[in-house]
Protein backbone atom coordinates (compact mmCIF):
# COMPACT_ATOMS: atom_id res chain seq x y z
CA UNK A 1 0.00 0.00 0.00
CA UNK A 2 3.06 2.61 0.70
CA UNK A 3 4.06 1.75 -2.43
CA UNK A 4 1.05 2.51 -4.45
CA UNK A 5 0.69 5.64 -2.59
CA UNK A 6 4.22 6.62 -3.53
CA UNK A 7 3.91 5.63 -7.08
CA UNK A 8 0.45 8.12 -7.06
CA UNK A 9 2.44 10.97 -5.11
CA UNK A 10 4.93 10.41 -8.29
CA UNK A 11 2.52 10.49 -10.63
CA UNK A 12 0.36 13.39 -9.30
CA UNK A 13 3.59 15.66 -9.71
CA UNK A 14 3.66 15.26 -13.37
CA UNK A 15 1.15 17.50 -15.42
CA UNK A 16 -0.35 16.67 -18.38
CA UNK A 17 -0.89 18.36 -22.24
CA UNK A 18 -3.90 18.26 -23.79
CA UNK A 19 -2.53 15.78 -26.59
CA UNK A 20 -1.84 13.05 -23.20
CA UNK A 21 -5.61 13.33 -22.50
CA UNK A 22 -5.81 11.69 -26.11
CA UNK A 23 -6.18 8.36 -24.90
CA UNK A 24 -8.13 8.59 -21.96
CA UNK A 25 -10.50 10.97 -24.00
CA UNK A 26 -11.40 8.03 -26.17
CA UNK A 27 -11.78 6.01 -23.21
CA UNK A 28 -14.36 8.25 -21.62
CA UNK A 29 -16.86 7.40 -24.23
CA UNK A 30 -17.32 3.96 -22.90
CA UNK A 31 -17.27 5.11 -19.31
CA UNK A 32 -20.14 8.41 -20.12
CA UNK A 33 -22.47 5.61 -21.24
CA UNK A 34 -23.14 5.33 -17.41
CA UNK A 35 -21.55 8.17 -15.78
CA UNK A 36 -22.64 10.57 -18.36
CA UNK A 37 -20.91 12.91 -21.00
CA UNK A 38 -19.50 15.43 -18.16
CA UNK A 39 -18.86 13.01 -15.31
CA UNK A 40 -22.44 14.06 -14.03
CA UNK A 41 -23.83 11.34 -13.19
CA UNK A 42 -26.95 8.94 -14.59
CA UNK A 43 -29.77 7.56 -12.51
CA UNK A 44 -28.47 4.66 -10.54
CA UNK A 45 -24.58 5.70 -11.38
CA UNK A 46 -22.54 7.94 -9.20
CA UNK A 47 -21.82 11.57 -10.69
CA UNK A 48 -17.92 11.67 -10.45
CA UNK A 49 -17.19 15.46 -11.19
CA UNK A 50 -17.80 16.33 -7.41
CA UNK A 51 -15.08 14.21 -6.18
CA UNK A 52 -11.83 14.97 -5.10
CA UNK A 53 -8.78 14.30 -8.24
CA UNK A 54 -7.00 12.15 -5.29
CA UNK A 55 -10.15 9.99 -4.20
CA UNK A 56 -11.08 8.95 -8.44
CA UNK A 57 -7.55 8.10 -8.51
CA UNK A 58 -8.04 5.91 -5.28
CA UNK A 59 -11.58 4.28 -6.46
CA UNK A 60 -9.88 3.52 -9.90
CA UNK A 61 -6.97 2.02 -8.33
CA UNK A 62 -8.94 0.04 -5.71
CA UNK A 63 -11.27 -1.63 -8.65
CA UNK A 64 -8.53 -2.36 -10.28
CA UNK A 65 -7.48 -4.53 -8.04
CA UNK A 66 -11.00 -5.77 -7.69
CA UNK A 67 -11.64 -4.12 -3.80
CA UNK A 68 -14.99 -3.79 -3.09
CA UNK A 69 -16.42 0.18 -2.34
CA UNK A 70 -19.76 0.03 -3.00
CA UNK A 71 -22.92 -2.65 -3.76
CA UNK A 72 -21.85 -2.15 -7.27
CA UNK A 73 -18.45 -2.45 -7.64
CA UNK A 74 -18.53 -5.52 -9.63
CA UNK A 75 -19.74 -2.76 -12.46
CA UNK A 76 -16.42 -1.15 -12.14
CA UNK A 77 -13.78 -3.96 -12.03
CA UNK A 78 -13.90 -4.89 -15.29
CA UNK A 79 -13.84 -0.69 -16.26
CA UNK A 80 -10.41 0.11 -14.17
CA UNK A 81 -8.83 -3.03 -15.72
CA UNK A 82 -9.02 -0.88 -19.31
CA UNK A 83 -7.00 1.56 -17.68
CA UNK A 84 -2.88 1.50 -17.27
CA UNK A 85 -1.90 3.15 -13.89
CA UNK A 86 -0.93 6.45 -16.02
CA UNK A 87 -4.55 6.20 -17.58
CA UNK A 88 -6.23 6.37 -14.24
CA UNK A 89 -4.16 9.19 -13.09
CA UNK A 90 -4.73 10.94 -16.35
CA UNK A 91 -8.59 9.97 -16.39
CA UNK A 92 -8.79 11.66 -12.80
CA UNK A 93 -7.25 14.71 -14.24
CA UNK A 94 -9.57 14.88 -17.13
CA UNK A 95 -12.43 14.32 -15.42
CA UNK A 96 -11.36 17.59 -13.31
CA UNK A 97 -9.71 19.92 -15.77
CA UNK A 98 -11.68 18.99 -19.21
CA UNK A 99 -14.95 17.87 -18.79
CA UNK A 100 -16.00 20.28 -15.71
CA UNK A 101 -15.41 22.95 -18.38
CA UNK A 102 -17.89 21.32 -21.05
C1 LIG B 1 -21.68 -0.10 -16.93
C2 LIG B 1 -21.71 1.16 -16.22
C3 LIG B 1 -20.38 1.82 -15.86
C4 LIG B 1 -19.32 2.11 -16.70
C5 LIG B 1 -19.21 1.81 -18.19
C6 LIG B 1 -18.34 2.77 -15.88
N1 LIG B 1 -18.78 2.91 -14.60
FE1 LIG B 1 -17.78 3.81 -13.04
N2 LIG B 1 -19.24 3.22 -11.78
C7 LIG B 1 -20.38 2.52 -12.10
C8 LIG B 1 -21.07 2.14 -10.90
C9 LIG B 1 -22.37 1.36 -10.82
C10 LIG B 1 -20.31 2.63 -9.80
C11 LIG B 1 -20.55 2.43 -8.30
C12 LIG B 1 -19.68 1.21 -7.92
C13 LIG B 1 -19.69 0.85 -6.46
O1 LIG B 1 -20.77 0.59 -5.90
O2 LIG B 1 -18.59 0.76 -5.87
C14 LIG B 1 -19.18 3.32 -10.41
C15 LIG B 1 -18.21 3.98 -9.67
C16 LIG B 1 -17.17 4.71 -10.21
C17 LIG B 1 -16.26 5.54 -9.45
C18 LIG B 1 -16.29 5.77 -7.94
C19 LIG B 1 -17.49 6.67 -7.63
C20 LIG B 1 -17.66 6.95 -6.15
O3 LIG B 1 -18.68 7.60 -5.82
O4 LIG B 1 -16.83 6.53 -5.33
C21 LIG B 1 -15.37 6.06 -10.33
C22 LIG B 1 -14.22 7.01 -10.03
C23 LIG B 1 -15.73 5.56 -11.65
N3 LIG B 1 -16.83 4.75 -11.54
C24 LIG B 1 -15.06 5.87 -12.82
C25 LIG B 1 -15.32 5.26 -14.05
C26 LIG B 1 -14.48 5.38 -15.20
C27 LIG B 1 -13.22 6.24 -15.28
C28 LIG B 1 -15.03 4.61 -16.18
C29 LIG B 1 -14.51 4.33 -17.58
C30 LIG B 1 -13.19 3.70 -17.65
C31 LIG B 1 -16.24 4.03 -15.63
N4 LIG B 1 -16.37 4.43 -14.34
C32 LIG B 1 -17.11 3.22 -16.35
C33 LIG B 1 -20.79 2.23 -13.39
C34 LIG B 1 -20.02 2.31 -14.53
Amino acid sequence: MKKILATISILLATTATADEYDTVAAKWRTCAACHGNNAQGKPGFPSLNWMEEQVIIEALVDYKQMITRGDMSGIMFGQAATLTDEEIELMAKYIKEVLKND
